[in-house]
């Protein structure tokens, strides 16, 4: 059981330096940066409680900022409005208590761990909800049911806690509250979801986080439709998440440069692989996004292709496009044991001309040669001259021509359909 570094509060300079800056009577810092320095880890995030109105946390705010050479703004919506100031180094809210009693701001918190206080700025150390003995024991307990309903990210925060306190275990009256609530991890917002699932992906300890999703069966409930939700397959997958770290990775070159998207990849095929469009609202960044649903999409593809032609390499390598480094990273991680290397290499060397091939007819030349209007059959008929040419079996103007033409033969009952 480690001891808790109390020292690390009373002795904070940071936490000083914070106090003389607002100028106010009463300030109290709670959430993850007691926490963290309880455990004697580094934190760059700040939670501050003040009471009074949120106007009147406006001064404190102001100087403070001053203090820190940055600026104060507000965030939030209603009664979850604050005051936020950012700079390189360091992350502070101020939180006004408003109407509430610091009481009533403990007992409306996610986890007991989250909802010790310090008084500034030289305590006590405020704890009516037992976190100091849960830290000290490495429980994760909520601190009732009621908070976790009111807000579902809280579901998805534990398996995010777990994976980043290793040694944590969760209390067996958390997790029977967690499961039951799961289904509401649907009601809650996609965005603040979206944001858990990147905190989550990027810890080391990130098969953690998975397994305990898995456990406490908000997996399912992530990605809509939920009834996609292949379970035996992520099950049979677990250690993939294991080896999207660097120490395990067959490709760690591929893994630096893909590694968050391949785990987010990860729990999109989990989850049925949606369509990018399906998980937009998740407001991952845009090319994250693309690349997680794509890799999802292509890792079976990818997975028969690794042993097979250096045609179907090169045609996958040109279907994945710009998701290639995703799929080949997390196809890697879910079966080790192929000639990754070479296909990386390939993809190095000539991945750009593969992508986006010089076409070797240009799309009115093969309009005329085979009498097609604009429309979807010549879209049709561009698109299966490119993968030939990507697969290597056509490499001249004249091979191209006489490709079309046997192709058009073959397919001109089936071009006209839809
Ligand atoms: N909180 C909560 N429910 C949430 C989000 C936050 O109860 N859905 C409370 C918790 O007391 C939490 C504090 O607000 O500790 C600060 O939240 P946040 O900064 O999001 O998380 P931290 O707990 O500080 O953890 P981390 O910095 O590791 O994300």
């Amino acid at each position: 059981m480690p001891r808790l570094k109390m020292s690390a509060l009373s002795r904070d300079l940071l936490l000083r330096g914070v106090w003389d800056a607002l100028g106010t009577p009463e300030c109290f810092v709670t959430g993850g940066y007691v926490r963290d320095r309880l455990l004697g880890r580094p934190t760059v995030d700040l939670d501050l409680v003040l009471p009074g109105t949120l106007e009147k946390a406006r001064g404190p705010a102001r100087r403070l900022a001053a203090r820190l050479d940055g600026s104060a703004h507000l965030l939030g919506r209603d009664d979850k409005r604050v005051w936020r100031i950012e700079t390189p180094a360091l992350k502070v809210e101020l939180w006004p208590l408003g109407d509430l009693d610091l009481e009533r701001d403990i007992h409306r918190r996610d986890f007991t761990v989250n909802a010790v206080m310090w008084r500034l700025p030289d305590g006590p150390l405020i704890d009516q909800v037992g976190g100091a003995p849960d830290l000290r024991a490495g429980t994760l307990r909520a601190i009732r049911k009621k908070n976790l309903q009111d807000d579902p990210v809280r579901l998805l925060r534990a398996a995010r806690f777990l994976a980043q306190f290793p040694g944590f275990k969760i209390d067996e009256r958390t997790a029977a509250w967690i499961r039951s609530l799961a289904p509401r991890v649907r009601r809650a917002p996609p965005e603040r979801l979206g944001q858990e699932f990147l905190k989550l992906v990027t810890l080391a300890n990130r098969r953690r986080g998975f397994e305990a999703m898995l456990d406490l069966g908000i997996l399912r409930h992530t990605v809509r439709p939920a009834a996609a939700f292949d379970r035996p397959w992520i099950s049979a997958n677990l250690d993939a998440v294991s080896r999207l770290r660097h120490d395990a990775h067959p490709l760690r070159t591929a893994l630096s440069e893909a590694g968050d998207a391949a785990a987010l990849a990860f729990l999109l095929k989990a989850s049925g692989s949606p369509h990018p469009d399906a998980v937009a609202p998740f407001a991952w960044p845009r090319t994250l996004r693309i690349n997680a649903a794509q890799a999802a999409r292509n890792l079976d593809a990818a997975l028969s292709a690794v042993d097979g032609s250096p045609a179907e390499r090169r045609a996958l390598i040109h279907r994945a496009g710009t998701a290639f480094p995703a799929t080949i990273t997390l196809a890697a991680a879910v079966e080790p044991d192929h000639e990754w290397e070479r296909w990386w290499r390939q993809w190095r060397e000539h991945g750009a001309e593969l992508i986006e091939p010089a076409p070797l007819l240009a799309g009115e030349e093969i309009a005329a040669l085979l009498g097609l209007p604009p429309g979807p059959a010549l879209g049709r008929a561009v698109a299966a001259l490119t993968d030939a040419q990507v697969r290597n079996e056509v490499r001249t103007r004249g091979g191209a021509v006489r490709w079309l033409r046997a192709w058009f033969e073959e397919n001109t009952p089936r071009l006209w359909k839809n």
